[in-house]
């Protein structure tokens, strides 16, 4: 498995795919609601999944895939990639532009993440990492992670699956008093992608499934970031329970103080 490779695969899967979800975005499209009013799905979702899928089994036939409206196909190659054609995909069909495509690579054995990159259509941003490699921003290779304190930190917070939902409130009390300030977007891929471009200094996202969160764990990993659940870090691979906390070490330690009691107080 050459690292390099996969992210070259990575990278064209997920731009064909942005150009597939940018052409459906703003146009009429059949929308339906799969688990609740808070999870939909729509053509331009499937046809990019379509897509992605039709790059990675060009280039890696033999690889299994996960993907998120399709579901999970085994392989004999030794990979496994892990797809979101759209992460975002109520802020994409309300024409916002905070949505991204995500497409990452991992050991098939172990699940350690081997390639991720995370396109944002809208602004046309590319982050992209490779295991060991370092992460890059739209070429350029991306400066380490460094903001410490908490009190300058500008958070970024998904509010998680229906039962975490209730902690929203507690979570919001207990971190704005002390950052900078809370942002709420609608793709924790693009948060991620955020952190670790130094347009966030960290992310809270609760209830994620591996789709939504595995290249952009890479991306922070490899900015030199630390990533894990409130249980604590999940270096090379993305947490299993889903609750994501990424930031630079010691402010994911700050942060991890602040919110640990609060997740505890109630359900989840
Ligand atoms: C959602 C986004 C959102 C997160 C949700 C996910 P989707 O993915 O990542 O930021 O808070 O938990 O389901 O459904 O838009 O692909
Ligand atoms: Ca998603
Ligand atoms: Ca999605």
């Amino acid at each position: 498995m050459d690292p390099d490779e996969l992210l070259s695969v990575a990278r064209e899967a997920a731009l064909e795919g942005a150009r597939t979800a940018m052409s459906w975005w703003g146009g009429e499209l059949l929308v339906e609601e799969k688990a609740g009013p808070d999870d939909l799905v729509s053509q331009a979702d499937r046809d990019t999944e379509r897509v992605i899928r039709s790059v990675l089994a060009r280039h890696r036939p033999d690889d299994g895939v996960l993907g998120e409206e399709d579901g999970a196909t085994t392989g004999t190659g030794g990979v496994r990639w892990i797809v979101d054609p759209v992460d975002g995909t109520t802020s994409y069909l309300y024409g916002r532009s905070d949505w991204a495509v995500s497409v990452a690579a991992a050991d098939a054995a172990d699940g350690r993440l081997l390639a991720g990159v995370v396109v944002e259509p809208v602004t046309g941003r590319v982050t992209e990492a490779r295991a060991g490699g370092g992460t890059s921003a739209d070429g350029r290779p991306v400066r380490r992670l460094a903001r410490r304190d908490l009190s300058r930190a500008l958070v970024e917070l998904n509010l998680g699956r229906p039962p975490q939902r209730v902690l929203a409130g507690r979570v919001v009390d207990a971190l704005v008093p002390r950052v900078r300030d809370v942002r709420r977007g609608g793709s924790a891929a693009a948060a991620l992608a955020r952190v670790a471009t130094g347009r966030a200094d960290a992310v809270w996202a609760p209830g994620l499934q591996p789709w939504d969160c595995a290249a952009g764990v890479l991306l922070v990993q490899e900015a030199g970031g630390t990533t894990g659940d409130l249980d604590g870090p999940a270096p090379g691979t993305w947490p299993a329970s889903g609750d994501v906390l990424a930031a630079a070490g010691p402010l994911w330690t700050a942060l991890r103080e602040v919110l640990a009691p609060v997740w505890a107080s109630g359900p989840a």
